[in-house]
């Protein structure tokens, strides 16, 4: 890229009608009867009826709530889909989707997916019965070797978490399609609805921890899933119900709003990011930067081909071992030593000990997280402090 260019040059175009469709689908003034801008958050648990079984649209808030409704008849428009539904969490909405499988049947993940998604696959999911087998699915070879005659899920995240491997979407579900009965899923949490739309790359259901970027906030725990099949709608519909892992009136209202500033939110957060990343790719200290928006990124071209633009994720591998990477932690000052990402405020943490310390040693030496990998969400504060900061702390930690 050359000096003074727009970031997303090269990069698909962005899907249009985007910032009008999250500030006004599914929040019509003209369903209230108050003619309300911004839909109310309905709290009442239960909806009064006009005759015994004879109710307007609802009847008990964990089937189905106004503002629940609001919410996700937007992220079914950001998302290019027919339908979506809401979760209490991400893993809730992972929770709900393995309930489509029944026990025997196998399951292919991702090798680097976010830990708490590998642990729920390898302790959980397989003690009800499920088998789970972690496959780098970026290597579309070895996706079409692990299916079975039981596989009925094909789980993948891309970017990966951490690593920031990329995987080609419409390649893999070319390959899951093939057979008859394989459900893709791509976690979509990292690129969020406004830089990649895994359904009209061939997805089936496009699954999101909104907790990150979607709600932005960093005050809200849920959980999103789009579709465009009616049976796995009908399906989720019926489990969102049955399991009730539903997400409250209030964090649907807040996931509203934090929706409404999603496409500028995700523009400065590719600006900033890709300032931290050719700042970090620059510096003495710095073994290697991982940033898909990063010309070095070994798989510039396939995200340019399959996204918008890129988030404020940035990883990169300290030069020395764990304990520059804890100094440099320390020294920070506007970027917080936390968990999570996706918000509008700076994070910085160390994966192999804190968000990936559920990954068995050996995968992660495999994944190529070792102690001194750092991973950055870069927010939406001014970007010379953030340089500014990145600086004083590495030179802190590495003199
Ligand atoms: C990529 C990804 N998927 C899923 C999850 C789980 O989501 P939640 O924490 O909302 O349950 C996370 C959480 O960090 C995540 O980063």
């Amino acid at each position: 890229m050359q000096k003074g260019e727009a970031p997303e040059k090269g990069f698909r175009p962005h899907f249009p009608h985007f910032a009008t469709n999250a500030i006004h689908v599914g929040q019509e003034p003209e369903q209230w009867s108050s003619q309300a801008v911004v839909p109310p958050i309905s709290l009442s648990t239960t909806f009064k009826q006009k005759a015994p079984g004879q109710h307007s649209g609802f009847e008990y808030s964990r089937s189905g709530n106004p503002t629940r409704n609001c919410l996700e008849k937007v992220v079914a428009a950001l998302d290019g889909a027919k339908y979506c539904l809401a979760f209490a969490s991400g893993l809730a909405a992972t929770l709900n989707i393995t309930h489509l499988l029944k026990s025997g049947d196998h399951i292919i993940c991702m090798d680097d997916v976010y830990g708490g998604t590998n642990r729920y696959f390898r302790c959980v999911a397989t003690e009800l019965g499920l088998k789970i087998s972690f496959v780098d699915c970026s290597k579309l070879k070895l996706l079409e070797a692990a299916i079975t005659p039981e596989t009925k899920l094909v789980w993948i995240e891309t970017p990966t978490n951490p690593i920031l491997k990329v995987t080609d979407i419409a390649g893999c579900a070319q390959v899951v399609h093939k057979y008859d009965n394989i459900i893709l899923v791509v976690d979509n949490t990292f690129m969020s609805a406004y830089f990649q739309r895994p359904l009209d790359l061939g997805a089936d259901i496009c699954m999101y921890s909104a907790t990150k970027y979607m709600n932005g906030h960093s005050d809200v725990v849920m959980g999103l899933v789009s579709t465009n099949s009616e049976d796995l709608h009908k399906r989720l519909s019926f489990l969102q119900n049955s399991l009730g892992a539903v997400p409250s009136p209030f964090d649907c209202y807040l996931c509203l709003r934090g929706l409404k500033t999603l496409q500028i939110r995700m523009k400065q957060h590719f600006s900033n990011g890709l300032a931290v990343a050719k700042f970090l790719e620059a510096n003495p200290r710095v073994e290697k930067v991982i940033y898909p928006g990063l010309l070095s990124h070994p798989q510039y071209e396939l995200i340019q081909r399959q996204c918008t633009g890129c988030p404020g994720m940035v990883t990169f591998y300290i030069k020395g071992e764990l304990a520059h990477a804890e100094a440099f932690l320390k020294k920070l000052k506007i970027f917080t030593l936390a968990e999570s990402l996706g918000g509008y405020e700076s994070l910085a943490e160390i994966p192999a000990i804190m968000t990936h310390a559920s990954v068995p040693k050996q995968d992660r030496k495999v994944l190529g997280i070792s102690d001194t990998l750092i991973r950055l969400s870069v927010g939406l504060e001014d970007i010379e402090d953030l340089l500014e900061d990145l600086d004083q702390a590495l030179k802190a930690a590495c003199p």
